[in-house]
């Protein structure tokens, strides 16, 4: 007996959730002939990369040059550079801008992943430059066995690099350039 209301109940149940599945799908289904309705195409294309502002050599960073009463594209997302060739560094100190993508690398409290290959032990299998001995000293240049926490997390001073226009003009001229200049043509 106590089977028998059981199944009554199921198969009135399955039977329901056909029925709202059924109406669902006829409500949903578009109606025959109705044309697809066109999108309006509302934003203008936005060069991302050329906009300069004129005479001050730099991007019109936030407007792109789109007139204000027109909406821009986004511009498309800068790409990482990745091709693994060291780049120059502007002064002797500078912290070396790295040259390839580093996308997952974890580095938190248990791991750090870019040790992987920059710890001194690992860079001869990784062909990886190791860090350099500053990164093992301690605030009182006290050497330490392992990376110092004051360089663990690598990003605070190592970045990579996009192929983003630059949207600030820098004027900045390395200490070799300066000394080229002959003295007359100096400020
Ligand atoms: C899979 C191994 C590997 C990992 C992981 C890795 N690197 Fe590298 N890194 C290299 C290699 C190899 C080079 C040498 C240039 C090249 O081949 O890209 C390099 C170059 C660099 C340089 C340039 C050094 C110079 O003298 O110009 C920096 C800075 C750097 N890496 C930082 C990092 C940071 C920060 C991380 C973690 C977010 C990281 N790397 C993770 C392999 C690695
Ligand atoms: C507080 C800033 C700072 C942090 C954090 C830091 N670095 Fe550096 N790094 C530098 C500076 C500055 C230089 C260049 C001068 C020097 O070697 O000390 C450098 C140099 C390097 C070099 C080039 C070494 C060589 O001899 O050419 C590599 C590779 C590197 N760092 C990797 C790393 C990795 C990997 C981490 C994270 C574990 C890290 N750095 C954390 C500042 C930092």
């Amino acid at each position: 007996m106590q089977n028998r209301h059981l199944w009554i109940a199921v198969g009135l149940t399955v039977a329901l959730m056909a029925l709202v599945f059924v109406a669902g799908w006829m409500v949903g289904r578009p109606a025959k002939h109705e044309a697809p309705v066109p999108v309006p195409v509302a934003s203008t294309p936005v060069d991302a990369r050329a906009v300069f502002v004129p005479g001050a050599g730099q991007i019109e960073a936030i407007r792109r040059g789109v007139p204000i009463d027109q909406e821009g594209h986004p511009p498309p997302m800068a790409h990482v550079e990745n091709a693994d060739l060291k780049r120059a560094r502007a002064y002797p100190m500078q912290p070396p801008t790295i040259p390839h993508a580093i996308d997952g690398y974890q580095v938190d409290k248990n791991s750090n992943r870019c040790m992987l290959c920059h710890a001194r032990a690992n860079a001869a299998t990784f062909q990886a430059p190791p860090v350099s001995v500053t990164h093992y000293m301690d605030r009182d240049d006290q050497f330490l066995a392992t990376i110092s926490p004051r360089r663990y997390f690598c990003n605070q001073c190592h970045v990579v690099q996009t192929d983003a226009p630059v949207l600030v003009a820098n004027q900045f001229r390395d200490i070799d350039s300066v000394l080229s200049t002959p003295p007359t043509a100096k400020e």
